[in-house]
């Protein structure tokens, strides 16, 4: 089975409907345009860089993510793993525990803009990788957090609908010039 070379898709922007459908299951993970789907969206990622790409942000409506951990972003709680590129088809979410942390978050399909976010502070997540092998893995901080927000993308979900203070909300380049300390209660 042959890969064509791996192509830079487009990005779906905020008020795109693919953006706010729910995405279907992946019938099968090793079909060939599956394959092909990764490849393009790992081409993707690496050209325009970011942490992660969901499916439904190149126009393409089904359960399939990628992301990775960088390894300068973890926060140094025991469960905050960082991981090199991880494919996640069909993922399930369990929250462990109630608990939430605020913390910045930005997305590809909404450019130029940064915002504070809850996100369950431990997660288990559940799916299946590129070659059909099984994911299950516990998490917390910037490792849940990526998960959460790309598996948001296959329920029409984008980060602006999680926020809960819109002044919290900052084009980047403001944001970069006038750091907004998150509160010692709520940050990370
Ligand atoms: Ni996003």
């Amino acid at each position: 089975m042959s890969i064509l070379k791996p192509s830079i898709l487009k990005i779906a922007r905020m008020g795109h409907p693919v953006l706010r459908g729910v995405a279907e299951p992946v019938a099968d993970p090793a079909a060939p345009e599956i394959r092909q789907l990764v490849a393009d969206m790992v081409e993707t990622l690496e050209d325009i860089g970011g942490a992660g790409l969901a499916a439904p942000q190149v126009h393409v409506p089904l359960r399939l993510v990628i992301f990775t951990v960088p390894e300068a972003r973890v926060t140094g709680q025991p469960l905050d793993q960082s991981q090199a590129l991880q494919v996640l088809i069909n993922p399930v979410i369990e929250p462990l525990g109630p608990e939430k942390e605020l913390g910045w978050e930005g997305c590809l399909s909404v450019p130029g803009l940064r915002g504070a976010v809850p996100r369950f502070a431990r997660i288990r997540y559940r799916g299946l990788d590129h070659e059909g092998g099984v994911v299950d893995r516990s998490v917390e901080g910037f490792h849940a957090r990526v998960v959460q927000h790309e598996c948001d993308h296959l329920d029409g979900v984008l980060y602006p609908q999680r926020m809960e203070d819109m002044r919290l909300f900052s084009f980047s380049e403001e944001w970069q010039r006038y750091p907004m300390p998150l509160t010692e209660e709520t940050a990370p």
